[in-house]
């Protein structure tokens, strides 16, 4: 399963990075807002950082307004992914724009027909929210079982990318789901790294190795 980073901060992106674990990036409006700069500047930075694909997302509704941004933001490097909203508008875009070699990625899914339905426009991924899901009381994650079955079922390349991911055990049910990607927030990447077994460990290995004579 590949691992894409769910933020647009830079500095969370670099960290993780730098631990040679990211495959990719999502972004959305809502990350965006959070970091107070230059949307145009923080996706050059990204892109300068991170050598996978990148999702930033349309903010029109209507599909020439889509194309328009999505055409405009693939030019900024080859590795674009364009999120576009699960609406009809929105996959009449994704037609267009396979036509045009614009990878997107439906975005705000939630449930089997919606990703059936972005799968038969052509889109490059999917992403079910499965935290969004949880939150009302759903199973979120069941959504990512049934989509990963359905697809393989009938040999759909769209990919599933499990969004919304709140702690680490839906890292672990995405990977057992056999979903392609799962992108991860950079607070639950690092709770991935955390064991108590771990750290006693490797503390008790330091210690000990202070007791080992002529070092
Ligand atoms: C990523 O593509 C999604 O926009 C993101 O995972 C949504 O997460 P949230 O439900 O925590 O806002």
């Amino acid at each position: 399963m590949k691992i894409f980073i769910d933020t647009a901060n830079l500095d969370e992106i670099r960290k993780a990075n730098e631990w040679g674990i990211i495959d990719g990036v999502t972004t959305n409006p809502t990350l965006v807002a959070k970091e107070n700069k230059d949307f145009k500047e923080i996706v050059r930075e990204i892109i300068r950082i991170v050598d996978g694909p990148i999702s930033v997302e349309v903010i029109s509704t209507d599909v020439e307004g889509m194309i328009k941004e999505a055409v405009e933001m693939s030019e900024w490097s080859q590795n674009i992914v364009v999120k576009i909203p699960m609406i009809p508008e929105g996959l009449k875009a994704v037609k267009i724009l396979n036509g045009r070699n614009v990878k997107t990625n439906i975005t705000l899914i939630f449930s089997v027909n919606q990703a059936l339905l972005a799968a038969k426009a052509g889109a490059t991924y999917v992403s079910p929210f499965i935290g969004r899901l949880d939150d009302i009381g759903h199973d979120g994650m069941q959504i990512v079982r049934d989509m990963v079955n359905v697809f393989k079922l009938y040999n759909f390349k769209t990919e599933i990318i499990v969004a919304s991911i709140r702690h680490p055990l839906h890292v672990i049910e995405a990977a057992k789901a056999g979903a392609h990607v799962a992108t991860i927030p950079f607070n639950v990447i690092e709770k991935m790294f955390a064991h108590p077994l771990t750290d006693i460990g490797l503390e008790r290995f330091l210690s000990d190795w202070g007791k080992v004579p002529n070092r």
